[in-house]
């Protein structure tokens, strides 16, 4: 068996717009079959991080490499969800067409194959969605058109899966089962989830990192209290939306700063 393989290689990142440095020396390592998550306060650049790996901003300085390869702008490597979608919810186009859209990177020709659709079937129902295939896009709700997004960036059949807070407009069930969903296609990529509702972060993945400017990462879901202070600037307790909970427990397996 080969060796761990670093899907994702961060050295050295800064990210500076008008004068302003967006993100600082960032580092990271991502392991092939990693479950990553991404928590941090609003304008920490955890957006503007997805958006470098998923080649739709380019570095000022520092060395990204995804694949063991330099970043390349059209990589078929990565499937990006974005946090917000400006698709236009009123132009009719179904459910079945939008995900065909994730095959255009991988289209020879005119039409779509056989093959185009069939990924894309395949990716509806991974996401439970396949019996929505001949609605209009309009008509789903927010979550729902959440998944269809998802499988989507799953048809292009990448090693990588960024999410950008993917269950920010889902009930509590729904989240649950989508986490679920994800659970299970991390047996077969790597993905990155970026979100504010910690507790089911630390729930379903593997590592965490605290993102504000720079990059705060430690080995492991546990991270300590001090450190997601010093990124957030508030008390743990107050951070996913004022929703007082516990994110981590108070002492077990704590990871010191
Ligand atoms: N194109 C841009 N031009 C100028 N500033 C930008 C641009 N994109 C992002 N920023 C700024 O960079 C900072 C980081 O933004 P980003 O969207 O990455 O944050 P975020 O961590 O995703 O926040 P949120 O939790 O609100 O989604 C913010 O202060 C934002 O205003
Ligand atoms: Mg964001």
């Amino acid at each position: 068996m080969a060796d761990e393989f670093n899907v994702i290689e961060i050295r050295n990142l800064w990210v500076i717009i008008n004068g302003r440095s967006i993100l600082r020396d960032v580092n990271l390592e991502v392991e092939e079959g990693d479950f990553l998550g991404i928590i941090g306060p609003n304008g920490g650049g955890k957006t503007t991080l997805l958006k470098v790996l998923a080649g739709l901003i380019k570095p000022t300085y520092g060395e990204v490499k995804i694949g063991g390869k330099k970043l390349n702008y059209n990589s078929k490597y990565i499937g990006y969800v974005p946090q917000y979608s400006f698709f236009d919810y009123d132009f009719p186009i179904t459910v079945e067409e939008v995900v065909l859209l994730g095959r255009i990177a991988h289209k020879k020709g005119r039409s779509f194959s056989v093959y185009d659709r069939e990924k894309a079937y395949e990716m509806l129902q991974k996401v439970e969605m396949y019996d929505y295939r001949h609605r209009q896009i309009g008509e789903l709700s927010g979550g729902e058109r959440q998944r269809v997004l998802v499988a989507r960036a799953l048809a292009l059949e990448p090693h990588i899966l960024l999410l950008d807070e993917p269950t920010a407009s889902a009930d509590q069930r729904f989240a649950a089962g989508f986490y679920e969903i994800l659970r299970d296609l991390n047996k077969e990529m790597t993905i990155i989830l970026v979100s504010h509702d910690i507790s089911a972060v630390s729930k379903y993945v593997n590592n965490i990192a605290c993102l504000n400017q720079t990059l705060y990462f430690n080995e492991g879901k546990t991270i300590s209290p001090e450190v997601i202070e010093k990124v957030y600037h508030c008390p743990v307790e107050l951070i996913a939306h004022g929703v007082p909970h516990r994110v981590l427990p108070p002492h077990d397996g704590v990871v010191g700063d």
